[in-house]
């Protein structure tokens, strides 16, 4: 008899039910052909009597068994395993099984070169990002609130179905509005596509502008992900200097001057990484060349709402009487990650392509989240939210950068950023990033891969430390671990 008790294992603390279970063990060993076709299956009371689960576990076993076509019960002559069953010899199966992990799977596939995206927490573990905003003081019984009213809402039906990928009308509207409003853009609901995110829009943009061997223009030090979406698309790219002022204009020039450039990326507040914003006279002078030149501009504004010593400056794209930029942003940054909500404005044909491509790969937002921001930016809700999380974030800001100097200044340099949620630190070049993190974990502290930060080999040994995410306590717990980090880094390099 088949050796059921020792093949057939029950957790009884796991949340899914005896008796699926046992279905799905059974599904396994009739794959695997270890039950083989025409086997009868042992009767239900049996069963149950040896594995000591009630009966009627083992019939709700056998019955879902049977509608899904795994066995027949024959009536008087009991439950069998059905003859020409299309099964899976047992070496393929145990192959496909070993094939998920280490070996090749059943059909070939391009590898990307894109590199992972892993966001794995450890308790009691701390890890350092590129400036996040606080989770904690994110708003979301009052989106919770308004997004459950908009679903309960009867005549919102509409928004469960298909929708325009260009994402949802109301909300383009007071976007249209709001952004008017605060950065002094000039558009309608027609010039916006609503995103995912920011991502989104860099990657639609790359999609349109850049084919194999075009060139995108971007700073020596840039944000990684932008630089990696562009590469994907086999455009070249150039980097020009990035100072105080942020990008260089004027190298910029000398590159037009010589070369057809399509496009330039730019994180006008507040340069990523190095924090910086891009000085009033280098917008005019960026917007100027983009029209003699005929270039593109992706604005990616991620930081426009994070200013603690001025008003924000506002973007490119609102002095762009030429229509050369494509401004992009997003909550995601101002309100949380999870909210997947961002804009691609830019002239109505290039948002008309983008929304198609959009349509290919994600067809539509989800539109009760999209009313759902509409109705919180229109209430003033939004701005009430970035106000008091920028009172709370300049705090940090102060605190993390007081702490730094006072604790660590041996080891790194820095410049208070004037907005964002990230420091751009220096490491004394006496020691490196890697030898840092490395020795970081001991103390439970991970600071992730550095190298993204000099994807141009300038060998600036700085990378960003985000602040806003960590309270005043976790701050000095962050400067602690850091602190006992160099410490342990300085007496591995005396015994070298
Ligand atoms: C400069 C910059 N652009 C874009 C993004 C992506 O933002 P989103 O979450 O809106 O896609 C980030 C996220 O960290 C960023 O730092």
């Amino acid at each position: 008899m088949f050796p059921y008790k020792t093949s057939l294992d029950i957790d009884r603390k796991s949340k899914e039910p005896l008796f699926l279970q046992l279905t799905n063990q059974f599904i396994h060993l009739i794959k695997e052909g270890k039950i083989p076709s025409g086997t009868k299956l042992i009767g239900t009371r049996s069963l149950a009597e040896l594995l000591q689960v009630h009966r009627k576990t083992v019939v709700a076993c056998y019955e879902e068994l049977a509608m899904q076509g795994w066995v027949e019960t024959i009536p008087k002559k009991g439950t069998f395993i059905p003859e020409n069953l299309p099964l899976l010899k047992s070496e393929d199966y145990r192959k496909t099984k070993i094939s998920e992990s280490i070996e090749k799977i059943g059909f070939s596939f391009y590898k990307t070169t894109l590199p992972e995206k892993r966001v794995e927490r450890k308790v009691d573990w701390m890890y350092i990002n590129d400036g996040v905003s606080d989770g904690r003081l994110t708003p979301t019984d009052d989106l919770a609130k308004i997004y459950r009213r908009i679903a309960a809402k009867k005549n919102n039906i509409e928004h469960l179905g298909y929708i325009s990928t260009q994402g949802n009308k109301q909300l383009r509207n007071v976007l249209a509005n709001y952004l008017n409003e605060t950065r002094g853009l000039s558009i309608t609901k027609d010039h916006i596509l609503i995103t995912r995110g920011s991502q989104m829009g860099i990657w639609l943009s790359s999609q349109l502008l850049l084919k194999k061997e075009d060139i995108i223009v971007v700073g020596e030090t840039n944000y990684a992900s932008a630089d990696i979406t562009f590469l994907h698309q086999k455009a070249k790219i150039l980097r020009i200097p990035v100072d105080e002022n942020g990008i260089c204009t004027v190298a910029l020039e000398k590159i037009c001057q010589s070369q057809n450039i399509k496009a330039v990326y730019v994180t006008s507040h507040h340069h990523h990484p190095t924090t910086v914003t891009l000085s009033a006279e280098r917008r005019i002078y960026l917007l100027n060349l983009a029209k003699t030149y005929g270039f593109a501009i992706i604005e990616d504004d991620y930081d426009y709402d994070f200013n603690y010593n001025h008003a924000p400056i506002l973007p490119l794209a609102s002095h762009d009487v030429h229509n050369n930029v494509i401004y992009i942003g997003s909550v995601c940054k101002t309100v949380a990650p999870v909210f997947r909500v961002g804009y691609l404005i830019a002239d109505k044909e290039f948002v008309n392509e983008a929304s198609k491509i959009r349509g290919f790969i994600d067809r539509q937002g989800d539109a009760l989240q999209e009313l759902t921001f509409a109705e919180f930016i229109k209430s003033g809700d939004l701005d009430r939210h970035i106000r008091k999380v920028l009172k709370v974030y300049e705090k940090r800001r102060d605190l993390f950068c007081n702490l730094l100097k006072e604790e660590l200044s041996d080891y790194f340099s820095f410049t208070k950023p004037k907005g964002g949620m990230a420091v751009w630190l220096t490491l004394n070049k006496k020691y490196t990033w890697e030898q840092v993190s490395s020795v970081a974990r001991i103390y439970k502290l991970e600071i992730g891969d550095t190298t993204r930060y000099d994807l141009a080999k300038t060998n600036h040994n700085s990378i960003r430390m985000g602040f806003a995410t960590f309270n005043e306590d976790e701050l000095k717990e962050l400067i602690k671990r850091i602190k006992l980090t160099m410490e342990e880094v300085v007496n591995q390099e005396k015994f070298a």
